[in-house]
């Protein structure tokens, strides 16, 4: 797929001014990446459930990451959905700045990651992201932009699926932890918050001196992420270090987000990531959140806990976690500890 580098919305020209260059000790480091170890690809055609609900719980606990092959979801559509963010990316600079805000409140927006660094104010990452809702099977495309034409179309019938799949992963998540099929998508609650957050990395001059997107943990409850074949670019922690989350094809990389973490009382791991950029080639991501509503109550699930496993977390509203994310902003945030309880 062809992606030539565009202008970013902002109009920051694409050239590594001080601007995107991090300070030593928060640049990525890329000769320390190592391939050694890396997340299960898990076959979703398995027939043998027990089996199927053993690998994915097994992943959530060790690495909180895994890839999913024979997912159900059309190879074709996702090729579709790619190609309309690539063109979305390639629109006029002017044509995107209609979505540029840094106001949290807005649901669809175009902004630019940076970082607080002492002394430097604000780096930015490079990287340019558009978010907006979805929904499986309401119909939200007043939120959609109206241009590239088709994006409407092909984004709707990506979110049914999507949705499906989501539904489908809660079910063996649930069963994972020994519990009924629908209980974690009851305890993510009615309502539940779906966003998307198109991510698009420009070819970068010198990947070293910059990141497409910092460390982080995803603070929803599920993710399910497609990206670009062939672009290596995605990098989580495994025993304490960087490993890239290599492009397999036609793949969909699933990830378990704080709330994930706190409803099973830390059994499953929302986990440390992080985006590199590349030197020759543009990359995009398409990563698919689900999260709670504001108001839902989240909190370690009760079957869950019990004398040896004590409540890791306090009870709170997601309201208040999203207060606590934006407090943070610009920083390594660490969202999760601020809900932690002490035994
Ligand atoms: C994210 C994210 C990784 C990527 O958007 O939260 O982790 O590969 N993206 O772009
Ligand atoms: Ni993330």
């Amino acid at each position: 797929m062809e992606t030539t580098p565009l202008q970013f919305a902002n109009n920051t020209p694409l050239s590594l001014s001080p601007n995107f260059i991090l300070p030593e000790e928060n640049r990525p480091i890329l000769s320390e990446v190592f391939s050694s170890a890396s997340i299960p690809t898990i076959d979703l055609n398995n027939h043998d459930i027990d089996d199927l609900v053993s690998k994915i719980s097994q992943a959530c606990e060790k690495y909180g990451f895994f890839q999913i092959i024979n997912h159900g979801v059309p190879k074709e559509l996702c090729q579709r959905v790619l190609a309309v963010l690539t063109e979305f990316f390639q629109l006029p600079p002017e044509e995107r700045a209609q979505f540029l805000t840094t106001d949290h409140s807005k649901l669809v927006k175009v902004f630019n990651y940076y970082q607080k660094v002492e002394g430097q104010g604000e780096v930015l990452m490079w990287g340019e992201t558009f978010t907006h809702p979805w929904h499986p099977t309401e119909d939200f495309t007043h939120f959609l932009p109206k241009n590239p034409p088709q994006y409407r179309e092909v984004f709707t019938e990506y979110a049914r699926e999507i949705g499906a799949l989501m539904d489908r992963l809660l079910s063996l998540m649930s069963q994972g932890l020994g519990l009924q099929k629908d209980c974690l998508k009851r305890k993510i609650g009615e309502r539940p918050a779906i966003y998307t957050q198109a991510n698009y990395y420009p070819p970068c001059p010198d990947p070293e001196l910059t990141m497409g997107l910092p460390a982080h943990n995803d603070i929803s409850a599920l993710v399910v992420l497609l990206q670009m074949e062939g672009v290596c670019g995605l990098q989580v922690v495994i025993d304490g270090k960087w490993v890239p989350v290599e492009p397999v094809p036609d793949a969909f990389v699933v990830n378990v987000a704080d709330q994930m973490q706190v409803l099973s009382n830390g059994r499953y791991r929302s986990v440390l990531h992080r985006a590199v950029t590349n030197k020759r080639l543009a990359r995009l991501s398409l990563p698919m959140f689900y999260a709670p509503n504001n108001d839902t109550v989240i909190g370690p699930i009760e079957d869950l806990i019990d004398e040896v496993h004590p409540p890791m977390y306090r009870n709170y509203s997601y309201k208040e976690y999203m207060d606590e994310f934006y407090r943070q902003e610009g920083a390594r945030r660490r969202v999760k500890e601020a809900f932690e309880l002490q035994h």
